[in-house]
């Protein structure tokens, strides 16, 4: 028996040895020392096999090698332990200098990228830029600006009504009467923001976007309307745009006109963006009706002012050459992602 002892030893001593990993050496553990079918275990119960008078020091021996085979399989599970936690940190090792990968861009919507360049160059002009409620009631949408009660624009198939009173704002122009009553003119502001009118084809979207303008002072005339504009369509389409005002109709201004760029595909010539006729509308506007002055509690005597509303989508469509108002509000990003600046 003590022969068997020794040859265990020296079997252990050498599978521990060329053990490389934990997994193998707790195979080993279990094929040595744990449970009941263990080497060392069986040894255990040989003892009783045993002469009697050997039995105190062939147990004896047997414990020798069981505390020594526990300690040598400690000893060699820190050493892999030790190990493996190196290969894991090696194989985890990250750089963090490398650059990041990069993510797909994005790009700004066209409605806004027109509308940054709009504010962009009304502020060189000073203009100051002012948010105004969506919903809102009958006299700022309509009352205020002389909108009177018979007027095809309060038509229900037009508005979308919350109730006799409330709406989700058809213009950008209820902007004005808000700033009218809270600011003391002189002033120039431009107010953009989402309208809502109940209308949709190819061309119409029953969500779109509008920037109004205001110019509050004395002595305001049409020329500073029309030199304004000048200025706008020079940098927004090109330094030969030329503009054309028609007279027009709306009751918040008077006169009102509607203004013209010449065609900036064709120049003028004529081509199927302008129709034929070379010229394309962008805009309306016009001297503000002193009524709408005074529905503000101001004095149209002393002030007079010039007041103009665009279509931030349609203003999108034409420099992009977009054929289809819903493709802005479709989000296929494959569609949106062709109109960058
Ligand atoms: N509010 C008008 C509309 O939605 C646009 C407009 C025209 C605004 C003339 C103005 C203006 O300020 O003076 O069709």
């Amino acid at each position: 028996m003590e022969q068997k002892i020794a040859e265990i030893k020296e079997r252990i001593e050498k599978e521990v040895a060329a053990t490389k990993t934990s997994k193998i050496l707790f195979e080993l553990k279990v094929k040595y020392i744990l449970g009941k079918t263990g080497e060392i275990p069986a040894l255990m119960k040989e003892l009783g096999k045993a002469p009697k008078e050997d039995r105190p020091k062939l147990g004896k021996v047997i414990n020798e090698l069981k505390e020594w085979a526990t300690e040598a399989f400690a000893n060699k599970e820190s050493e892999i332990s030790a190990l493996e936690r190196q290969a894991r940190y090696e194989a985890e090792k990250i750089d963090i200098t490398m650059p990041a990968k990069r993510g797909g861009e994005g790009s700004l919507h066209p409605v806004s990228v027109v509308k940054g360049q709009l504010i962009d160059i009304f502020a060189g002009m000073g203009f100051k830029v002012s948010e105004t409620r969506e919903i809102e009631d009958d006299f700022y949408n309509f009352t205020a600006l002389n909108t009177p009660k018979e007027h095809p624009a309060r038509d229900k198939q037009d508005t979308f009504y919350i109730n006799d009173d409330l709406m989700l704002r058809t213009h950008t122009s209820p902007g004005q009467i808000h700033t009218l009553k809270t600011v003391e003119p002189p002033f120039k502001v431009l107010i953009p923001g989402r309208v809502y009118r109940a209308d949709d084809d190819a061309t119409h979207s029953p969500m779109f976007h509008q920037m109004e303008g205001l110019v509050i002072d004395k002595h305001i005339t049409m020329c500073d309307l029309q030199g304004m504009l000048d200025v706008l369509v020079k940098k927004m389409f090109s330094e030969g745009a030329k503009t054309r005002f028609r007279p027009s109709f709306f009751p918040f201004t008077e006169p009102s006109v509607e203004v013209d760029v010449s065609c900036f595909e064709c120049g003028g010539k004529g081509c199927k963006l302008c129709k034929g006729t070379g010229w394309i509308e962008i805009l309306g506007g016009g001297i503000v009706n002193r009524k709408v002055i005074e529905n503000c509690g101001l004095d149209p005597d002393k002030y007079t002012g010039f007041a103009f509303g665009l279509g931030l989508d349609r203003i999108a469509m034409l420099k992009y050459g977009i054929n289809n108002i819903h493709i802005l509000y479709e989000g296929d990003l494959r569609a949106l992602k062709q109109f960058k600046e």
